[in-house]
């Protein structure tokens, strides 16, 4: 038992969750002794394995600990993390510590989303692009909080990766696609059926569209686990995936559980956020709220009064007023909350 263990025991975890996760990490020792040993029981009926897909959890640490909370009781010890960590919520840091924690305990496979291209691309150009405002207050709040350690470890991360093993399923995991961060996959679309065809294992575990999803084409498979941290629909569920390993490949299992939306709320209005961007951060609060994300129309919204009275619109550069009308046109106040509607 590493002394470390016990540490981030007492740190990020309740009294009564302890037996869980000193369970899920005896259950672990197997599996990080010899790598590929999983692969051979996972199929052979010995020992079934799941497998925990997190992605966009956008700094919502909160949804993030509560989907950790759920795996630690089912005693899950492998994860697969899809990107987009940081931005959108308050104290990104609280996001990397519990990723940071789960990659040195548990046996974890990563990939970055297009927010961490962003973040690295705005660094190695010079910083001087982004400023206060709703257009990229977000993302300046967030690069001013992170580390050269955090920044070290987003590049190097890959944006593609596959596991294998020739003898079992195996399974293929990106942000956006195999070859774009950015490119959204949603099921049975036409690119979506494109990439599955050229896909060299069966399943392809994906996220960045924040819809929670399984999609089967011919003999393949698309999992889109959905949001952690700014999930759509449910009710703002905080949403993740689960792999089971089935008699013939591997089973998906899509989950949605509640979690304290109050607490993430709360740090929206203490972090400083909502003075980097008001709009984004209302626009975030609402989709946390709600799972009704009206980010997109907003931002459509504000750049056309911005064109309309100046003439011109060059994103970020879309002065405050704007995103304030927008907001009030789709009924969104400050913090996130529906202005009622007249009758
Ligand atoms: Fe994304």
């Amino acid at each position: 038992m590493h002394f470390d263990l016990f540490s981030y025991i007492i740190i990020y975890f309740r009294t009564e969750d302890i037996f869980c996760i000193l369970t899920a990490y005896y259950k672990n020792i197997k599996i990080k002794e010899k790598d590929g040993t999983i692969v051979k029981k996972r199929f052979s009926g010995e020992e079934a394995v799941d497998i925990a897909i997190f992605s966009d959890v956008h700094s919502n640490h909160v949804a993030l600990q509560a989907c950790i909370d759920y795996c630690m009781k089912k005693g899950i010890t492998n994860y697969i993390l899809l990107g987009d960590y940081v931005s959108d919520c308050p104290n990104p840091q609280k996001t990397m510590e519990l990723i940071y924690v789960l990659k040195q305990y548990f046996n974890c496979y990563i990939v970055r989303g297009n927010r961490e291209d962003y973040l690295l691309d705005y660094r190695k150009k010079g910083e001087d692009t982004w400023s206060k405002g709703s257009g990229s207050g977000n993302l300046l709040y967030t690069y001013e909080r992170l580390t050269d350690k955090d920044f070290d470890f987003f590049e190097s991360l890959p944006v593609y990766g596959i596991f294998d093993p020739k003898k079992a399923p195996g399974f293929e995991y990106c942000h956006g696609s195999p070859t774009s961060t950015t490119e959204l996959l949603f099921g049975d679309k036409r690119n979506t059926k494109r990439i599955l065809n050229k896909q060299k294992t069966g399943l392809l575990l994906h996220g960045h569209t924040h819809v929670q999803e399984s999609f089967s084409y011919r003999d393949k498979k698309a999992i889109n686990p959905g949001s952690v941290g700014i999930p759509w629909n449910y009710d703002g569920m905080a949403q993740f995936a689960i792999i089971h390993s089935g008699r013939t490949g591997w089973e998906d299992e899509l989950i949605q559980i509640k979690y304290d939306k109050s607490q993430i709320l709360k740090e929206f209005e203490k972090s400083g956020l909502k003075e980097y961007a008001p709009a984004w951060a209302a626009l975030a609060m609402h989709t946390i709220r709600t799972g009704v994300d009206l980010s997109e129309a907003v931002l459509l919204k504000a750049m056309r009064l911005c064109e309309d009275e100046l003439g011109v619109v060059r994103w970020p550069a879309i002065p405050e007023k704007y995103w304030a009308q927008a907001l009030k046109e789709y009924y969104i106040d400050l913090s996130g909350k529906d202005i009622p509607r007249k009758e």
